[in-house]
């Protein structure tokens, strides 16, 4: 039935229970599937989708609470209202409390019926719009595992699907710890290659040497120690994504050897002469000044034209504050498992914090106030110093960015000085009043404005 208020399955084993039922239901417009027993309504609970089913409690063979069970296994959103006979009340309630919505009792009351139906749909509306909202609010605000609500991160959202398409060889700047790595991954993840490798190789990590043989490998006796030969990194890599981080600090040896790679898909392993052939993505990142690097002469001018065929730049977290609620929430859940909270007066403090190490700082300092802290919510005391930084530096006023607002900013700025001088004055308003050159009434009026007692 196209038309119809929703989908209900009826489980009856008596033939007047279930009929008057089916009558009934369907005249106040849903559409109505009726079971005989138990298993009958188990097999079509399986086979098809209803948005609420109305179940005896007592049948033969299949009880109502496995007709419960069942529902709770393969569709949780499915209402379930039990029917109970003289007696079996406590059995309902028992059904209650493993996720029954509610009973009727027999015989029936028509208008109950109606009531309890009614009432149903309306709560199962309301939990399906909340949870289309929150898939809604969860895909729209994340990509893999990348969260952002800020501009400049919904269009990185709306980029990284679109490059992840192409063979391009792409370059990811930003300030350290940004989630640079993290685009790579994503890059990967989103893009044809993903059943192959990804494979991460950090340049400032390895002396020339050694990165020149974990990348291309070695044949055996090419150098002292090489009593095998092995294959490279980029073999590995082999139809998958090759990602070579703080690419910055690649020697320029290397570099000419990573330019062939790149044009023709070719290398040799350390001290072999065969040439192999690759078929793989280059990804590089780096947090240096790639174009200054070029113009000193420490990274070739032809390679960085190579690698920046697709540019992606992630922001540094100070110029998209707004994400911070939402990536405090994100690492919350990583490291207390969603038991903790921020204080609105600890978030101030941390949105006015500048991150010079981003996302990462974010990361580690949540980190460390789970750990140390073992209150509920987290407090401004709960906040480090350097994160509080100096007087002058909470006071000092912050930078005109996307998330910029001047009339909360100066409001907050108020209701600090309100709360400084309460402090100061213990609680003695006229006090606190004087402090701050007000009238009293003055002082009262903004109290009761900002809700502070
Ligand atoms: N937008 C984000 N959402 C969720 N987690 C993030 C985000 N950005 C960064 N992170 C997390 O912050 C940490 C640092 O990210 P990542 O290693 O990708 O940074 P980076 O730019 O590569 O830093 P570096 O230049 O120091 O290597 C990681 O643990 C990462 O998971
Ligand atoms: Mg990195």
């Amino acid at each position: 039935m196209e038309n119809s208020k929703g989908r209900i399955l009826v489980i009856e084993d008596e033939r007047s229970m279930r009929e008057v039922l089916k009558i009934l239901l369907e005249e106040e417009g849903y559409d109505v599937s009726a079971a005989l027993d138990g298993l009958e309504g188990m097999e079509a609970i399986r086979n098809n989708i209803f948005d609420l089913v109305i179940t005896d409690i007592k049948m033969p063979q299949a009880d109502g609470f496995e007709v419960l069970k069942l529902v709770k296994e393969v569709v949780p959103e499915t209402i379930v209202i039990m029917v109970t006979a003289f007696g079996t009340t406590e059995a309902a309630i028992d059904a209650m409390k493993k996720g029954a919505y509610d009973y009727i009792n027999k015989p029936f009351k028509i208008d109950e019926i109606r009531l309890i139906v009614n009432k149903a749909f309306e709560k199962k509306k309301l939990s399906d719009e909340l949870s289309l909202l929150r898939e809604k609010f969860q895909t729209s605000f994340r990509l893999e595992n990348i969260i952002g609500k800020s501009a400049r991160m919904q269009e990185l959202f709306k980029l990284i699907p679109r490059v992840a398409q192409s063979n391009s060889t792409v370059l990811i700047t930003g300030e350290s710890g940004t989630g640079k790595e993290l685009v790579a991954s994503a890059l990967h993840n989103l893009s044809p290659r993903k059943g192959k490798n990804f494979v991460t190789i950090n340049c400032a990590t390895f002396p020339e040497g050694l990165l020149e043989s974990e990348m291309f490998g070695h044949v055996r006796g090419s150098f002292t120690g090489a009593v095998h030969s092995k294959a490279g990194l980029l073999e590995v890599a082999n139809g998958g994504s090759f990602f070579l981080d703080e690419i910055g600090e690649m020697p320029l040896a290397l570099q000419s050897k990573l330019l062939r790679v790149i044009e023709n898909g070719t290398f040799r392993r350390v001290g072999g002469t065969a040439d192999i052939k690759v078929d793989v993505r280059v990804i590089c990142a780096t947090n240096r000044n790639i174009v200054e690097e070029v113009a000193s002469g420490g990274f070739r001018e032809d390679l960085y034209y190579r690698l920046n065929v697709i540019p992606i730049n992630v922001t540094p977290l100070r110029e998209r504050k707004e994400d911070i609620p939402l990536l405090l929430e994100h690492f919350l859940v990583k490291f207390s498992g969603n038991s903790k909270k921020v204080s609105p007066e600890a978030l101030q403090l941390l949105m006015a914090h500048t991150w010079k190490g981003n996302v990462r700082e974010l990361e580690n300092m949540v980190e460390r106030m789970v750990l140390l802290s073992d209150r509920e919510m987290i407090m401004p005391d709960d906040v480090p110093d350097e994160i509080k930084g100096t007087p002058e530096q909470i006071g000092g006023l912050p930078e005109i960015d996307s998330g910029f607002d001047l009339e909360r900013l100066m409001e907050d700025i108020e209701k600090d000085y309100l709360l400084k001088a309460l402090d100061k004055s213990q609680g003695v308003k006229t006090e606190a009043a004087r402090l701050l050159n007000l009238t009293f009434r003055s002082f009262r009026h903004r109290l009761q404005k900002y809700g502070l007692k």
